[in-house]
């Protein structure tokens, strides 16, 4: 059964597996993220990713901007394991994803999760479906499924569309389901690729909102966006995709 991996997390209350220890300096193990020279060049377009380094502690909130075509989505599929680096190494809380495959790649998946522009709900199960299925995939039992159920659909702000489909929701609430989904699994990363790209303003900030909040809980976030309102409201680092390299582009608080 996979237990809360959040150290201090309040969104499922219970033991830790670990205790936590005090650390001084930070060792590779103590990055979240870390890529390592990581060139990706998709050999029919000839565009990707060239020579990118970047560190992410736990508890890190980073956005990741750059023009449309820019290498944004291609960042978070290697992170997440869909892409696999030509060069360099990408590890996340000190595994070297571009090596895995199989269970070994779903068990971390499982240790992060992802949200996207277009939510990838199902559309014929519920809010409550969609979001169970992931613990349901995973062996975890009924009791523990619905424990969980509850504090995530009320951090997103859903308890009150549990039982709906998504047809029947705006696109703020898919947003804030697929949200919901990615986080009840307890996922130490959480990477959201233009989460708000199909939202209003309003709607926009109401994700940001969640995901400062799910960062004060100590999950590592980071989100592509082209969207600088959001980057200014949110007074985080941000890095910047051109050219196919990254730069950080206020101060690095990150690494
Ligand atoms: N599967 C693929 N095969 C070939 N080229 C690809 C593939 N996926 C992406 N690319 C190319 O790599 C570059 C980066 O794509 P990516 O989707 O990462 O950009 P992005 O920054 O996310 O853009 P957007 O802001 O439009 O989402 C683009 O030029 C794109 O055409
Ligand atoms: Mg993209």
């Amino acid at each position: 059964m996979t237990r809360a991996l959040l150290p201090g997390s309040d969104l499922f209350p219970q033991p830790l597996e670990q205790p936590l220890h005090p650390r001084s300096q930070a060792t590779p193990l103590d990055y979240t993220v870390h890529l390592k020279g990581v060139t990706k060049v998709y050999p029919q377009t000839k565009f990707g990713l060239v020579d990118v380094n970047l560190r992410l502690k736990q508890g890190s909130f980073l956005f990741v901007t750059g023009p449309s075509g820019a290498g944004k989505t291609t960042l978070m599929k290697l992170v997440y394991g869909a892409e696999r680096p030509d060069h360099g190494e990408v590890l996340v809380a000190g595994t070297n994803v571009g090596v895995l495959r199989g269970n070994r790649l779903s068990h971390l998946r499982r240790q992060l999760g992802v949200v996207f522009q277009d939510y990838k709900l199902i559309p014929r199960w519920t809010i409550t479906e969609n979001i169970a299925f992931v613990l349901k995939s995973q062996g975890i039992p009924r009791d523990e499924i619905e424990r969980r159920l509850r504090p995530t659909l009320k951090l997103v702000g859903l308890q009150k569309r549990a039982d709906c489909f998504p047809s029947q929701l705006s696109g703020g609430e898919q947003q804030r389901a697929s949200i919901a989904r990615a986080i009840v699994g307890s996922p130490k990363l959480l990477l959201a690729d233009e989460p708000t790209g199909n939202l209003d303003q309003e709607n926009a900030l109401q994700v940001l909102s969640i995901l400062k909040k799910l960062n004060n809980l100590g999950i590592t976030v980071v989100i592509t966006t082209h969207d600088m309102h959001l980057i200014q409201v949110a007074q985080a680092p941000v890095a910047r995709i051109y050219n196919g390299r990254l730069h950080m582009v206020n101060a690095d608080k990150t690494a």
